[in-house]
């Protein structure tokens, strides 16, 4: 058989110059397949004499197999290649965080919010809420504080608008939220234990008073609800609140129209160069107002007094946020300052709970 050296020697250098699948599989047609040259060759073999075809058949089966060996030897390696490719352009770094940092932060109002829902959660108070434009009778009225009463001046109230010839008094703004006591009373009756987290207004402004700002109500209605449960309640609170080991609270005698008693809290702290420490110390902190729930006020909410009594207690969340984070200055909580807010503000992905701590 001539020439075979030099067909073996083209199928070789065509496989060794094919890039792709389809390059390779047609090197095979034009030598392997049914119409290929060696295969041609194969069928002529019948025509030959016994000897020659006996010579010519074992050629033409070496040079077969050494070109079906180099067909093979070249998908492998055109495969690995492929496999490398896709290796290399594929590659993840499984190190990199899952999403990127959420790049707003928490509030360090609604993160106290947050931090004192769950203490009082835990304790059995569910959350209420009321309107922020009230009616004068919520805001005062029901809550034992009549028209010419002394405490409507010093609320420094909001009014809002009212037609000139309009004989009702007008809305306000809620000077506290006190009134969320009567609408939740109103709607649940008693028993009840909420807490009424929300805005307040009051015409005020300097460093440590703002005409908005934020207080949490707290109510507890039951047959026999006393002042030594205001007191435990608000140390469990304190003590959960400022993640310290023991509080002291002082509890003042004061007035308030919807208390009777009334009790002004202070809470133990030290200065000590310029940093605030709740729990130890000679220095005492006001915290909140609170007291027995007067008759008239359960009695204007629907509730009959000589059946129910409970405590009530009212608490400046802004301020017990600049105490427990260090903030000095409350104007600053509402200036919506972005490297302000980087600084105070919360992870938006931790949700404040008692068993995996309120604060990190
Ligand atoms: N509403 C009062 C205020 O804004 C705070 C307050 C005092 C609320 C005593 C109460 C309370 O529920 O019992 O100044």
């Amino acid at each position: 058989m001539d020439g075979l050296d030099a067909l073996k020697a083209k199928y070789l250098a065509a496989l060794g110059s094919a890039t792709g699948e389809a390059a390779l599989e047609e090197v095979r047609l034009a030598a392997l397949g049914k119409k290929g040259e060696i295969s041609a060759l194969m069928s002529t073999l019948g025509k030959m004499e016994p000897e020659a075809r006996k010579a010519a058949g074992a050629m033409l089966n070496v040079v077969k197999d050494e070109i079906d060996a180099a067909l093979r030897a070249k998908k492998a390696a055109l495969a690995d290649a492929a496999l490398d490719e896709r290796l290399r352009s594929e590659w993840l770094d499984v190190t990199l965080p899952g999403r990127p940092r959420p790049r707003g932060t928490i509030h360090p109002v609604s993160q106290v919010m947050e931090e004192l829902t769950a203490i009082f959660a835990d304790m059995g108070f569910s959350v209420a809420e009321g309107p922020q434009v009230e009616s004068d009778w919520y805001n005062f009225d029901a809550l034992n504080i009549p028209p010419e009463h002394p405490a409507r001046q010093e609320h420094d109230t909001f009014f809002m608008a009212r037609a000139s010839d309009d004989p009702r008094p007008p809305h306000v703004l809620r000077t506290h939220t006190s009134p969320v006591q009567i609408r939740a009373m109103m709607a649940q009756g008693a028993p009840i234990r909420v807490i009424a987290p929300g805005r307040v207004y009051r015409m005020d402004m300097d460093q440590t008073h703002a005409p908005m700002f934020h207080q949490v109500e707290g109510l507890a209605i039951d047959r026999d609800i006393s002042m030594a449960n205001l007191k435990w309640t608000l140390e469990e609170f304190c003590r959960a609140f400022f993640e310290v080991p023991s509080v002291e609270l002082r509890f003042r005698a004061s007035h308030f129209p919807f208390t009777e008693p009334s009790a002004e809290v202070d809470i133990r702290c030290s200065w000590k160069d310029g940093q605030l420490k709740i729990g130890e110390g000679d220095s005492w902190l006001e915290i909140l107002g609170s007291g027995m729930v007067h008759p008239k006020v359960l009695a204007s909410a629907g509730v009959d007094p000589t059946q129910w009594q409970g405590f009530a207690f009212g608490m400046g969340i802004d301020r017990i946020a600049m105490l427990k984070y260090g903030i000095p200055d409350l104007r600053a909580f509402f200036d919506s300052d972005l490297r302000w807010l980087r600084h105070y503000g919360f992870s938006s992905l931790d949700m404040p709970n008692l068993p995996g701590g309120l604060s990190r």
